[in-house]
């Protein structure tokens, strides 16, 4: 094998980093989106005292560094940290042997007639949500979006993967969790009132998940095959057990990770949906059609090419997970450059769906690029919302059924009237969301 290239790549000084700092903490996104555009497709960011940081945005080395040299590419420190914060050893987070153990044990519940589970969850739970936005429309009462995409995916998820709802425990747990990852960007582990914060809600969210191992411990029937499977599932190098704290672990990342992404696709997609009204229309008219006036299921979503097309552009414009992070074991070379051992690297999905040469008229919503229709070609590894290689999202089925489907439910039942038609700022803390509430009416279509 060659030997990489020695040539140091492209990028901003110290100096600039240092007077960038404010905008780095407010729009952490754009910024990586100018430096792309500046400099070009591996950009050198002079973080760490010993080592630097690459942006990657070139979809052959995003193959590279997640499919192909994958082993060379674990998770880089900064972003387990602060998953860390909330997930432990759950499965976004582990590495190694145990990682192998997690995923060959969960995968199979998250495909094909497994996900029915799902399924009969998602038909009950969004029966209350339309209950509940009748009731609100009638009383012209405006609702927070978020929050509304948020409690209804948690319905959803809890009861289909642990047989049971949680209570009202996982929503301050999030906020918890949100706050605090922004101090430890600043304040790195130093004990702010956000940390102590997110260790109680987490110690509230654990002990209510203990329960419900309790529960399905002494249950006679098997409501939740799942956690069973979990139970009885060896580690790897002592050949003990799950412990109770790994798979608590392993509830609250699958719990979070599941229930966030979604929930802010479907928030992104209504309000894209408001700022194109044409494009909202099409979509109506594609279900008038497609599913008539019966209730759309697990199986018969499908066929919903434009609403489809519609969720990929909404999942380009604004990826939940919008910076994925890892290190260089060795030394490799990326796009020419020489990437030293030691190096984290940052694949942005945000700064890759909008790169120009893959992407034409890249700020804009224009669902109808996903039908293939015209000339327009997808490059592989130019759109990857759910990541790619042996660590891809283990729930992609799931979220995109899950998205597909509750969106063929509500449409054609409702219209969301918005309280204000000012543009939506992105706060990207994690993960991508909302910066202000998005309050709507949800008006009944007759
Ligand atoms: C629109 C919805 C979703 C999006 C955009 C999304 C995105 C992603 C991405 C980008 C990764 C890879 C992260 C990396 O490489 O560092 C990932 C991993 C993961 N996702 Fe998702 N996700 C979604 C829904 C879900 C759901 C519904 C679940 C489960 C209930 C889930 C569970 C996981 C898990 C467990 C991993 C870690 C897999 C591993 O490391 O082996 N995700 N997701």
């Amino acid at each position: 094998m060659k030997p990489p290239s020695r040539q140091a790549a492209p990028g901003p000084r110290v100096g600039r980093l240092i007077r960038d700092l404010p905008r780095i903490a407010r729009e952490p996104h754009r910024w990586l989106l100018d430096l792309r555009n500046e400099y070009g497709d591996v950009v050198r960011l002079p973080f760490g005292a010993r080592s630097s940081a690459y942006l990657i945005s070139h979809p052959r080395d995003i193959h590279r560094i997640l499919t192909h040299r994958w082993k060379n590419y674990p998770k880089a420190p900064l972003f387990r940290r602060l998953s860390q914060l909330g997930f432990g050893r759950g499965l976004v987070n582990s590495e190694g042997d145990l990682w192998q153990t997690q995923r060959r044990t969960l995968q199979p519940f998250f495909h094909g007639a497994e996900l029915e589970r799902f399924g009969q969850a998602l038909e009950s739970e969004t029966a209350r949500t339309i209950d509940r936005w009748n009731q609100a429309g009638d009383l012209r009462c405006p609702l927070d979006l978020e929050s509304e995409m948020l409690d209804l995916l948690m319905r959803i998820t809890s009861r289909a993967l642990f047989g049971r709802g949680l209570g009202d425990l996982v929503r301050p747990a999030r906020q918890a969790f949100l706050a605090a990852a922004r101090d430890s960007l600043w304040a790195g582990r130093l004990p702010t009132p956000a940390w102590i914060k997110v260790r109680r809600t987490h110690a509230q969210l654990r002990a209510r998940m203990h329960e419900v191992l309790a529960d399905v411990a002494a249950a006679t029937t098997q409501p939740a095959p799942m956690l069973h499977a979990l139970r009885h599932t060896r580690e790897p190098r002592s050949g003990l057990p799950m412990s109770e704290d790994q798979l608590l672990d392993e509830m609250v990342t699958l719990l979070f990770t599941g229930v966030e992404t979604s929930a802010l696709t479907l928030t992104w997609l209504w309000y894209l949906m408001e700022r194109h009204p044409e494009e909202q229309t099409r979509a109506r008219r594609e279900l008038e059609n497609r599913v008539g006036h019966a209730p759309p299921t697990w199986n018969g979503a499908e066929g919903l090419d434009f609403l489809e097309a519609m969720i990929h552009e909404a999942l380009r414009l604004y990826p939940p997970s919008w910076a994925n992070g890892r290190q260089a074991k060795a030394a490799d070379e990326l796009g020419g450059y020489y990437i030293p051992a030691g190096s984290r690297v940052i694949l942005s999905q945000y700064v890759v769906h909008r790169h120009p040469d893959y992407w034409p008229d890249p700020e804009s919503f224009r669902p109808s690029r996903f039908l293939h229709q015209g000339r327009f070609r997808l490059e592989p590894f130019s759109y990857f919302p759910f990541g790619a290689g042996p660590r891809h999202c283990l729930g992609q089925e799931l979220a995109e059924v899950e998205i597909r489907l509750t969106m063929a439910i509500l449409l054609p039942r409702f219209r969301l009237r918005f309280v204000s038609s000012d543009p939506v700022p992105i706060d990207p803390m994690v993960t991508l969301r909302p910066r202000r509430p998005i309050k709507v009416v949800p008006e009944a279509v007759s």
